[in-house]
């Protein structure tokens, strides 16, 4: 397993950039941590790195924001919010 350690915003930003080059799509990336802990911040990197130009925000009250991308596209789930996934069906996904 590699580990990469991220001393502020800017480092976890390249990370996420630098891990979105390795996407060939279809893969399912979960994100674990307290509130604040960056996974926004990762998220915006994995962005950056996917050529997508909307603003990233943290899906908190949609459940889902996605983003769509020059070769892949972009879903961003709040899943610490859902209590069971038949609420996935609510979002339509
Ligand atoms: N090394 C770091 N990597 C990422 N963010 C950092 C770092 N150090 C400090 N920060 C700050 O911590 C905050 C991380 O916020 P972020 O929205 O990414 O957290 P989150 O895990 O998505 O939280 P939430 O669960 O509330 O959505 C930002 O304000 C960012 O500037
Ligand atoms: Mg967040």
């Amino acid at each position: 397993m590699k580990k990469f350690i991220s001393k502020c915003e800017e480092d976890t930003l390249k990370i996420g950039k630098d891990f979105a080059s390795n996407l060939l799509g279809g893969e399912i990336i979960t994100l674990e941590g307290d509130l604040g802990a960056g996974k926004t911040v990762f998220t915006k990197g994995v962005a950056l790195g996917l050529k997508i130009e909307d603003i990233v925000t943290s899906p908190t009250f949609t459940i889902m924001n996605m983003y769509l991308g020059e070769k892949l596209n972009l879903y961003h789930f709040d899943m610490y919010r859902l209590n069971d996934e038949s609420e996935l069906k609510r979002i339509r996904f």
